[in-house]
């Protein structure tokens, strides 16, 4: 072997093994904090915000964290780019039905969530804003 290819293999090895090392040092020990978790305030809630609450963690705390503080799958919505001024609650209702397409997130996009009713999402909403304005978003 030449010298010359000596060193390309040595070098490959080092950049795969650098970048093993990234990718598992990069890895979330169970339970530890996201990046881009925040931390939520729960107030107490009305009836129809802890209807909410339940199908919140039914059918979005897998990608957007308990009390919507954020999650492996999804941004916080307890977050000031989901204040009502800049997503109205027909935001959510389009995204619950229609999904959202990547666009301020590195998360990808959000699929359509089926088994929701129209009712469930007003739930939704009402547990979302109450969560916010405890949290100084309005
Ligand atoms: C599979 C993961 C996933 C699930 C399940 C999910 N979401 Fe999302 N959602 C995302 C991601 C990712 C984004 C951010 C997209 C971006 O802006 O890059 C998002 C964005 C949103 C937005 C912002 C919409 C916009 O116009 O920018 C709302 C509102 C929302 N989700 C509500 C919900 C609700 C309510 C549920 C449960 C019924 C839910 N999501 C379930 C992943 C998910």
């Amino acid at each position: 072997m030449k010298a010359s290819h000596v060193a390309a293999v040595v070098i490959g090895g080092l950049t795969i093994a650098a970048l093993a090392w990234l990718f598992t040092s990069r890895e979330q020990a169970p339970g530890a904090a996201l990046a881009h978790q925040v931390n939520v305030t729960v107030p107490p809630l009305s009836e129809r915000a802890a209807a909410g609450a339940l199908v919140f963690e039914r059918a979005c705390t897998a990608c957007h964290g308990a009390n919507a503080a954020g999650g492996p799958g999804g941004p916080p919505l307890v977050h000031k780019i989901y204040e009502p001024s800049h997503h109205a609650d027909g935001a959510f209702v389009l995204a619950v039905r229609n999904g959202v397409r990547q666009h301020h997130w590195g998360f990808g996009s959000m699929p359509p969530v089926a088994d929701v009713s129209p009712a469930e999402i007003a739930s939704i909403i009402s547990y979302v804003r109450t969560l916010q304005r405890a949290n100084g978003i309005r």
